[in-house]
């Protein structure tokens, strides 16, 4: 019985330079017969689930309009059971919240709100050219609250160039002031295919290795000290705060995704639906496969993944699912990266600056 879903919704109102996402700017397939297809997408598997959390990412789910919203929610309501819905997250970008939305999020069940700030430096928001302002970033998480919102995310990143530590620091400052129950971290990713990754090929971007980790290293001193616990390597959170839906990627439970490009895996298989929005939409109502990539992994691929996944969190892995690894594991034991903790293999702070490695000897 798969209990965690996703849904992709592909619109966004402008195209980040960063963003590797599959999204789609303007509103020609934002449309009625889109979010028909969702919802039939949704009856194919209806019979074999039971949700427990619900997370619509993208894209920008919140770019749907009042009544697009109004409308895919009854949707799912008459399709799903959402009594035992203990999570259900949506993403938000700053500049696609009022009160009026925020309230019909708030009325359909919605109960957390991540919130894709970046950064509250306004030259840098334009340098990540993102659409809003850091005002604005703070008005929609003021709009949220009053809206009755208890369980808020703010969405952040470091390394972005031009970034001084000053910066960086200012922007946790404001955010931990700001109060969110949980604060997303992520270190900037030159995605290939963007304009950033273009950019550093052509030399006008470069990547600074020690400033990018002392930005983490602080990011890892001031949030603990605020009260958010590092759960995974970009995420932090008040106590019982951590995402739940996360929680279930890291630990590997089966999740369905809906929607165009969206990921689903459930035992050994995964699969991909087209990251097309026009073609999902069509395929969906020929009543043709939306799956454009399949595989079937082995066991010990997905053992090894959710190993790679189960270090970067705070409760790490089982002492004894490392032990046939602690040949390649020892040299980074032997730096301080590694630590055991209740029959528990845990990452140190400065083996978190150095996660994908380690990661790598599972994979
Ligand atoms: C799908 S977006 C969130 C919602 C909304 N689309 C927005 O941007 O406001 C998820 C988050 O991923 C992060 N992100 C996107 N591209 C990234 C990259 N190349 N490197 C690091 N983080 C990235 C951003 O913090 C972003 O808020
Ligand atoms: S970062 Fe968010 S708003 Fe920007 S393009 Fe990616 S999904 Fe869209």
């Amino acid at each position: 019985m798969v209990r965690h879903f996703y849904f992709h919704i592909p619109f966004c109102p402008k195209l980040c330079p960063y963003c590797s996402f599959y999204v789609e700017v303007g509103a020609k397939n934002k449309t009625r017969r889109f979010l028909d297809a969702l919802l039939r997408e949704v009856e194919l598997h209806a019979a074999a689930v039971q949700p427990r959390t619900l997370y619509f990412g993208g894209g920008t789910p919140s770019a749907l309009t009042i009544e697009q919203l109004d409308y895919l929610f009854r949707g799912l309501r008459e399709r799903l059971d959402f009594s035992t819905v203990e999570e259900w997250d949506l993403e938000a970008n700053p500049a696609t919240i009022r009160a009026e939305k925020a309230a019909l999020l708030r009325e359909h069940g919605v109960t957390r709100v991540s919130v894709g700030v970046q950064s509250w430096d306004d030259a840098l928001l334009k340098t990540l050219g993102r659409v809003h302002t850091a005002a604005q970033a703070e008005r929609t998480v003021h709009i949220l609250r009053d809206a009755g919102f208890a369980n808020l995310n703010v969405d952040l990143m470091f390394a972005v160039p031009g970034q001084t530590p000053a910066q960086w620091g200012a922007t946790l400052k404001r955010t931990i002031a700001l109060s969110p129950e949980h604060i997303s971290a992520y270190c900037l990713t030159y995605e290939e295919d963007t304009t950033y990754f273009r950019k550093l090929l052509d030399g006008e971007y470069r990547q600074d290795v020690e400033l990018d980790a002392a930005l983490f290293e602080r990011t890892m001193e001031m949030l603990p000290a605020a009260g958010y616990s590092q759960y995974e390597i970009s995420n932090y959170a008040r106590p019982g705060f951590e995402s739940r839906h996360n929680q279930a990627y890291w630990s590997g439970e089966d999740y369905l995704g809906f929607g165009p490009s969206a990921f689903s895996t459930v035992g050994l298989r995964r699969w991909q639906n087209i990251p097309d929005t026009a073609e999902y939409t069509r395929r969906i109502f020929a009543g043709e496969d939306a799956v454009s990539f399949s595989e079937e992994l082995s066991a010990a691929t997905r053992r090894a993944e959710m190993m790679a996944f189960a270090i970067r969190t705070r409760e790490g892995l089982a002492a004894c699912d490392t032990a046939p690894f602690e040949k390649e594991l020892r040299e980074f034991r032997e730096l301080g990266f590694l630590e055991d903790r209740d029959e528990r293999v845990v990452l140190t702070t400065r083996g978190r600056l150095m996660a994908d490695a380690i990661a790598e000897v599972f994979v």
